[in-house]
């Protein structure tokens, strides 16, 4: 399978750390331009300057997706920079406190839309302007397999990520005979800052996280990487509007 990136850029939201790092990584390893946003500034630098020095193409962009102006921004700074936009990883999510339906807040429902599913509106219409210029380009939405399952006690969590599925498969439609391939990606649980922080917090342990998943282990930010390449590589080329679970087997 030709996983060559070589003359491509990709674009990865949310790379300062978590699956975003590992994904901008791997186009990185594969010879793509990379340009990694972030609104973490400090993590976004390190994680660039990271790149750079392994001898990579790599440009650091701040950007908080909820921000539709700073959006347009990115996108912008990216053409200006590689001249075009061949792959996005849609991926800058947050995490909200388990609590009973009946007692969430409606600041943690409107943060967790703000960012997880507007957020991908707001990077996809943008990407999607570039890439109809072009007439071709792959992007790849991070859903979750709360996008596909549920998530007691983060309804509103799990109702974002069904969101980004909605997307998805809505856009792939309007978008697949021009040239365009749009998909997502539905991870299960995987060992990055969000699910190290819900431990420190108290929110989760990980044996409720292995509990019964066949694999016995939770995954590896690597493992979410490598289908995201897949999904915008050439070998996905007949892939369209699909949800892909990578989740260990959590869902079987
Ligand atoms: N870790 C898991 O088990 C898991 C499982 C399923 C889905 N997901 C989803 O995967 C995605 C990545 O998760 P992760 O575990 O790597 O998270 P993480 O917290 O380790 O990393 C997320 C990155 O996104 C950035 N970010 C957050 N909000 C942003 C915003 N508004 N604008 C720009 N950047 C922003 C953060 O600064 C951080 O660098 C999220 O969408 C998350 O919902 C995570």
């Amino acid at each position: 399978m030709n996983f060559s990136f070589e003359n491509k850029v990709a674009l990865v939201t949310g790379a300062a750390m978590g699956m975003g790092l590992a994904t901008a990584k791997a186009f990185a390893e594969a010879g793509a331009a990379v340009v990694l946003a972030d609104y973490n500034e400090e993590a976004l630098q390190a994680a660039t300057a990271e790149l750079i020095a392994a001898g990579h193409q790599a440009l650091a962009i701040h950007c908080d997706v909820s921000d539709e102006a700073e959006v347009m921004a990115m996108i912008e700074q990216t053409v200006a920079t590689y001249g075009r936009l061949d792959a996005a990883f849609n991926n800058a999510g947050i995490m909200i406190p388990a609590v009973a339906t009946a007692d969430a807040t409606n600041e943690d429902f409107d943060r967790v839309t703000a960012i997880n599913l507007r957020g991908v509106w707001n990077c996809m219409k943008h990407e999607l302007r570039q890439m109809l210029t072009q007439g071709s380009g792959a992007i790849v939405n991070n859903s979750s397999i709360a996008g596909v399952s549920s998530a007691p006690t983060r309804a509103s969590y799990a109702a974002t990520k069904y969101g980004v599925l909605g997307l998805t498969k809505s856009t792939a439609v309007e978008y697949a005979a021009k040239g365009i391939r749009i998909n997502a990606v539905c991870p299960g649980s995987i060992e990055t800052p969000m699910v190290a922080d819900m431990i420190e917090k108290g929110w989760i342990t990980m044996d409720d996280m292995i509990g019964n998943l066949p694999i016995q282990r939770i995954g590896r930010p690597e493992e979410i990487a490598s289908a995201v390449l897949w999904l915008c590589s050439p070998g996905a080329s007949f892939v369209i509007g699909h949800a892909l679970v990578v989740d260990g087997g959590a869902t079987v």
